[in-house]
C-alpha cells in the first residue's frame, strides 16, 4: 500500500498503515542497532535540506546506509543552482532522475506539495515551515509505544506543551494522535495556540480536546507530556518571542506532582525548555524519542522504495 507514494502529511495515513509503519520498525530496529544488511542497496535517497537539521536529516542519512543504500546532499542552498536562481520544481525533476526518494525540508508552508508535483519519485516532507512534520509523527508515535506503559493507546493522555501555532511536529502528531483516539490536552501562551483549522478538524474526528496556558493545571493527569521549542526563526517579530520565551520549563521540582507512568518527549532540539538535570530522571525519553527516527526512517524507506522480493 505503500510502493512510491509522497509522504507530505499526517492526514493522509489511516491508523492500519501508520501500524504497518511501527510493525516494520520494530522488526527493523536491529539493523538500526547496527546489524548488517544490504535491504536497499543499489538504492539511493536524496536530502535537499533548506533549513537546519541534525536528527531528522542524519536519521535518513543513518537509515539507508545501515541498509546498505546511498545518499546524495544538496548540501547548502548557496552551493547549488537554487543561488543561481533554479526554481525548486526544476530542481526537484533533475534530483528525481538521480534518486529514487527525495526528503525536503523548506521554510516556507506547502513546499513538499509542491516538490511532490514535479517530481517523478516519492517525496518525503522533512518539515515544511510551520505546516507538517509527518516522519517526525512516526517515530513520536514508536515512541509511545515502546516508552509508554500505554502501548495501545487506549485512554492515553498526551499534552502537547509550547508553541502549538508555529511547531510542525505538533500539528502531524495532533492528527495522529486523533487517530488513536487519544485525549489531547494543548497547553501553550494564547499567542501561540494550537491553529484553529486543526483543533477544528479534531473535534470534527470526535477527539477529546482541551486547551489551557497553565501546564501546573494538569500535569496529575497526564501519561506523555510532549514539550517543544518556541520556534523563533517564525516570528515576524522578536519582541513578540520575547514575550513568551520562557513561558514552560520542566525542571525534577516540577515532577514532584507527576503521575509515576509519566514519559516526557521532545523532538529536539531543546533550548531551555526542560532542564538538563531532568535528563537523568526515570521521566525522560527524548534520546531514545531521537534514535527511533532511524528504524522509523528504515521502515517508511523500504516500504516506499524498497525490492518487492524483500
Ligand atoms: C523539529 C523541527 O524541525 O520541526 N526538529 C526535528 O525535526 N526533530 C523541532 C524544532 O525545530 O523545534
Amino acid at each position: 500500500m505503500f510502493r512510491k507514494r509522497h509522504v507530505l502529511s499526517m492526514r493522509e495515513f489511516s491508523r492500519d498503515e501508520i501500524d504497518s509503519v511501527l510493525d516494520l520498525a520494530s522488526t527493523l530496529e536491529p539493523y538500526a542497532r547496527g546489524k548488517k544488511s544490504d535491504m536497499l542497496s543499489g538504492k539511493v535517497l536524496a536530502l535537499l535540506f533548506f533549513e537546519p537539521s541534525t536528527r531528522t536529516r542524519m536519521s535518513f542519512e543513518t537509515a539507508m546506509k545501515r541498509l546498505g543504500g546511498g545518499v546524495i546532499n544538496l548540501g547548502p542552498a548557496e552551493g547549488s543552482s537554487i543561488a543561481k536562481g533554479e526554481s525548486l520544481a526544476d530542481t526537484v525533476r533533475v534530483i528525481g532522475g538521480y534518486a529514487d526518494a527525495i526528503v525536503i525540508r523548506h521554510p516556507k508552508e506547502g513546499s513538499a506539495r509542491l516538490a511532490s508535483e514535479f517530481s517523478p519519485v516519492p517525496v518525503l516532507n522533512a518539515g515544511d515551515g510551520a505546516g507538517h512534520h509527518p516522519t517526525q509523527t512516526l517515530l513520536d508515535l514508536y515512541t509511545i509505544k515502546k516508552e509508554s506503559r500505554i502501548p495501545d493507546f487506549k485512554d492515553l493522555k498526551v499534552a502537547l506543551v509550547g508553541d502549538l501555532k508555529y511547531g510542525r511536529t505538533v500539528h502531524s502528531l495532533a492528527y495522529a494522535l486523533s487517530l488513536y483516539r487519544a485525549e489531547i490536552t494543548l497547553v501553550s501562551p494564547p499567542i501561540l495556540r494550537m491553529p484553529p483549522q486543526i483543533k477544528a478538524d479534531l473535534l470534527t474526528k470526535g477527539t477529546s480536546v482541551r486547551e489551557v496556558c497553565d501546564l501546573s493545571q494538569v500535569v496529575r493527569d497526564i501519561d506523555v507530556l510532549y514539550m517543544t521549542r518556541i520556534q523563533r526563526e517564525r516570528f515576524p517579530d522578536p519582541v513578540e518571542y520575547q514575550k513568551v520565551a520562557r513561558s514552560y520549563r520542566i525542571t525534577p521540582e516540577f515532577l514532584q506532582r507527576v503521575k509515576d507512568n509519566l514519559i516526557i518527549m521532545h523532538p529536539l532540539p531543546r533550548v531551555d525548555e526542560i532542564a538538563s538535570s531532568v535528563d537523568s530522571t526515570p521521566y525522560a525519553r527524548y534520546f531514545q524519542q531521537s534514535f527511533y527516527g532511524v528504524p522509523v526512517r528504515m521502515a517508511l524507506l523500504k516500504m516506499l522504495i524498497g525490492n518487492a522480493d524483500g
